[in-house]
């Protein structure tokens, strides 16, 4: 199969989204997490998303279309939009901006209709962040359906990150009934792509069959 991408539009305000013709996805994250790269290597490109080391870089909601192109008998192509959005938490913004910023994602996750599922990134460097798990509270209160993505695995061990997932899913079943389903990835090392890939063609097979 061919995965073929396309930047669709960049904007400020979560009514001027692309239509909701097809089943969307959308990262979210701690400024810096990784969710533009993320998306990069998610699309096999370098730099379709603007990635920066200084957080704060994505300030507005990006789409991109992704379609794979069944060149087989089959009829149907399946296509989904990505959505990457402005992280949270990132002080080196004033006031103003920040509540901008937060408005901007929380009216896009309450109002997105085709929204499919959140990714919501952690970094796997760090012990549980009370930002994090106010935000998936935030989620849970609300009924949106999300996944965690521990992003950075390149930067530690296989056993710290292992300790770091076990005390994430500990920390939240304190409020939470069960860990909900997490990947891990490197968007440096390429890894965890696949299963990113797969995770998200399941879910539109489900998504068209209901
Ligand atoms: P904002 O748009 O500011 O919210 O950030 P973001 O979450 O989109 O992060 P971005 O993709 O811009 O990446 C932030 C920094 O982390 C960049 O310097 C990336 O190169 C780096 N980075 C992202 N993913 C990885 C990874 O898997 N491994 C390593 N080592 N670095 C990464
Ligand atoms: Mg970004």
């Amino acid at each position: 199969m061919i995965m073929q991408v396309q930047f669709l539009k960049s904007t400020n305000d979560y009514n001027n989204c692309p239509v909701p013709i097809y089943p969307e996805f959308a990262f979210i994250g701690r400024s810096n997490v990784g969710k533009s790269s993320l998306i990069n290597m998610l699309a096999n490109r370098k730099n379709l998303a603007h990635t920066s080391s200084r957080p704060g870089k994505t300030q507005t909601i990006n789409h991109y279309l992704f379609t794979y192109i069944q060149k087989e008998v089959i009829k149907k192509n399946i296509s989904w939009y990505v959505a990457d959005l402005p992280g949270y938490g990132y002080a080196q913004v004033s006031q103003e901006k920040k509540k901008q910023l937060e408005k901007l994602i929380a009216g896009y996750i309450l109002t997105r209709k085709n929204l499919l599922n959140l990714f919501v990134l952690i970094d796997s460097r760090l012990e549980p962040q009370s930002l994090d798990l106010g935000f998936l509270n935030f989620l849970g209160e609300n009924n949106i359906p999300f996944t965690l993505i521990f992003t950075k695995i390149d930067k530690i061990s296989k056993t710290k990150l292992e300790n770091n997932i076990k005390m994430f899913e500990q920390k939240l079943l304190q409020s939470w009934e069960k860990m909900p389903p997490y990947l891990v990835t490197s968007s440096k090392e390429h890894k965890g792509r696949e299963e990113l890939i797969t995770y998200i063609t399941k879910n539109i097979e489900l998504y068209w069959k209901n």
